[in-house]
């Protein structure tokens, strides 16, 4: 059947690998409604979502429906416009689920109409494209804060320990999520504290075939240990970390910590989403979220506006994102 869930599926499988690329899905339906195929983003350089599923669709895209999460771009770049190549490949119906902001690529619609293509515009919120449309707009890599804390905001002990707040389905579940993000940035606090590996594992200890890049902010120097056994990159600013990585094609890191790097990232006002992991447990006291107020009064703290919230195991995530003004 005819859905959007099949091009979104098809995205979030990509997700983590096609930056500074989008993670676009399109999946391609018969007569019928019936799924022929789908196809993701190759890794920049490679094939834009819609060819992988007309290569793979061969014939039967004659007369076919695609449903893709982003516009068809039209544009040559590295590759060369969708829209051509739906046209060509005798594409009869174009369902997309985002409008491509970018001027460099927009204009896939009217081109596919102008082709006798019937086009039809279905605004849907892709999870997977917002850091993508985010960083775009911002010119800077979408931000996520991600931490684990007790439900009264503590993420460590009075002694310092940490580990594990959260059980094991939470943990994994950062696990996963961090094989979706172009790099997973840290304070050298927290590098000196915890020697983390900051790689994305599977239940066994085996790595993810896709890993994020490592990065550590601050100017103390780090120790030999597990980052720099496996390679890391370090800024002294926040600032020149984000437009390092920003320049080498990042677009969706992730911020784990600890509280003095999340204090400069909410006050500099970069978070665009927060990831609050929260176990069933009061510590009342040890190391908070944050190091400092954000603010003197109640009405000038930031807020969020909630997106979700999931059970992980007997923990909760709950994600927020930025409010809109
Ligand atoms: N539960 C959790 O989710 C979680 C996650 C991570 C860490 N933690 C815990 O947090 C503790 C470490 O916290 P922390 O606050 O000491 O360390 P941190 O936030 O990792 O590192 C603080 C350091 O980051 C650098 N920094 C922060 N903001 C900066 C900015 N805007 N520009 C440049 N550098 C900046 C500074 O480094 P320099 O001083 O070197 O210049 C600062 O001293 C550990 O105990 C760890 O276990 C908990």
């Amino acid at each position: 059947m005819l859905s959007s869930s099949d091009a979104i599926a098809a995205g979030h499988a990509v997700r983590g690998t096609t930056s500074p690329n989008p993670p676009v899905g399109c999946a391609l339906y018969d007569d019928a409604g019936r799924l022929i195929t789908t196809g993701g983003t190759e890794p920049a350089g490679g094939a834009h979502a819609e060819i992988v599923a007309l290569r793979a669709a061969g014939d039967q895209a004659r007369g076919a429906t695609a449903v893709v999460t982003l516009e068809p771009c039209n544009h040559t770049g590295r590759t060369g416009p969708c829209s051509h190549a739906l046209a060509e490949a005798g594409v009869a119906r174009v369902v997309y689920l985002t409008a491509d902001p970018n001027p460099l690529a927009v204009g896939g619609a009217q081109y596919l109409r102008e082709q006798g293509v019937e086009v039809e515009f279905r605004p849907t919120e892709v999870a997977d494209l917002q850091p993508w449309l985010t960083a775009l707009e911002l010119e800077r890599p979408h931000v996520t804060v991600k931490y684990a804390a007790s439900l009264d905001g503590f993420t460590a002990a009075p002694d310092g320990t940490s580990q594990w707040i959260t059980g094991a389905t939470a943990r994994e579940a950062v696990h996963v999520d961090r094989t979706k993000r172009d790099a997973i940035i840290i304070g050298t606090g927290t590098a000196l504290a915890d020697n983390p590996s900051l790689t994305a594992r599977k239940l066994d200890g085996s790595l993810y075939g896709n890993q994020p890049r490592r990065v550590v902010v601050g100017t103390r120097e780090v120790p030999e240990g597990n980052l720099t056994q496996l390679g890391y990159e370090q800024y002294s600013t926040l600032d020149e970390a984000l437009r390092a990585l920003y320049d080498t094609g990042a677009r969706d890191v992730l911020v784990e910590g600890g509280a003095g790097l999340l204090t400069s990232v909410l006050e500099a006002d970069l978070a665009d989403r927060i990831q609050a992991y929260l176990a069933p447990m009061l510590m009342g006291g040890g190391n908070g979220v944050v190091m400092r107020p954000l603010a003197e009064t109640l009405a000038s703290m930031p807020r969020f506006a909630l997106e979700n919230v999931q059970q992980l195991g007997e923990d909760l995530l709950i994600n927020l994102k930025r409010k809109q003004n």
